[in-house]
């Protein structure tokens, strides 16, 4: 009699745990977040080959990455090409400013003989368009495509992403400027476009806070912010007041392991890196 009494009790106390330990299962998954942080890889893998170039893009998916990251402007002639700086002169050794050139001018320029890699094993590395580079893009991989251009890379920039043939999933556009997120979202909503911005300090005060932030992505529209990893600002409560305003949160540009460990447990989307591998290794589970 006193088991049979035993064994109800049990069976009552483990009925009773059943929502305490549905409860604690759902608190297990808040205390892992960022268990879906994804590796960016910024202008491609560009530790290891040029930024901006098909290597440095092909490297990066090589590397881990589940994204990679590439800067793009429009040319004389209005083709999209992965370009960072105004003008070509960095990258390519040519003086002349992206704009002013046609996309055959920029075919005959490298832009993997220079610098570091002069002579290297990226010499005939030329300057890829935009749609060469979303064509390299692996079926179950993405890409981050930075708009340094002025709002006016819009049609453009749509009517390449559609041609595409890309999985809405798997683009997003990012820009520091708030009008080419805005116009992107107004011209078609369903591609994903994110603000980005950097900060800085202010008579002690970091700017723009976390609610400017908020203000200023849902003023145009944006579907996440992308911002400066900067361990001073992105904390915890910076992560869970920009979820909880419905935004995805992502951050670059982040080479040391150890930070990407931190940005990781506190939730962050994604991590854009220069050296994916490492990134990858270091917040790997
Ligand atoms: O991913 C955003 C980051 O690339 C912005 O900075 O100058 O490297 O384009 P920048
Ligand atoms: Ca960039």
């Amino acid at each position: 009699m006193t088991g049979f009494m035993d064994e109800d009790i049990v069976k009552e106390i483990l009925i009773l745990m059943i929502p305490i330990l549905c409860l604690l299962a759902m608190v297990g998954c808040r205390a892992a977040p960022g268990a879906e942080c994804m590796i960016v890889a910024h202008r491609g893998a560009s530790q290891d080959a040029p930024e901006n170039t098909l290597a440095a893009f092909r490297l990066g998916f090589e590397q881990g990455a589940d994204r990679i990251e590439g800067d793009f402007r429009m040319t004389s002639d209005g083709h999209i090409i992965a370009m960072h700086d105004r003008t070509l002169s960095r990258t390519t050794g040519d003086p002349r400013e992206t704009a002013d050139v046609p996309l055959g001018g920029i075919r005959s320029l490298g832009a993997g003989d220079w610098g570091p890699w002069k002579g290297g094993e990226f010499r005939n590395e030329g300057v890829p368009t935009l749609a060469e580079v979303l064509a390299i893009v692996p079926e179950d991989r993405g890409i981050l495509v930075e708009v340094k251009d002025s709002d006016r890379i819009v049609p453009v920039l749509i009517r390449e992403l559609e041609r595409s043939g890309l999985d809405r999933d798997r683009v997003a556009v990012i820009a520091f400027d708030r009008e080419v997120v805005a116009t992107m979202k107004r011209a078609s909503p369903k591609w994903k476009a994110m603000w980005l911005t950097s900060f800085s300090r202010r008579n002690g005060t970091w700017s723009p806070t976390v609610d400017e932030v908020i203000e200023i992505a849902k003023s145009i529209g944006a579907d996440g912010v992308d911002v400066e990893a900067d361990p001073a600002v992105v904390d915890r409560t910076f992560v869970e007041r920009v979820r909880s305003a419905g935004l995805e949160l992502h951050v670059w540009t982040v080479n040391d392991p150890q930070l990407a460990l931190v940005l990781r447990e506190i939730g962050v989307d994604s991590i854009t890196t220069d050296r994916p591998a490492v990134i990858r290794k270091a917040i790997v589970r």
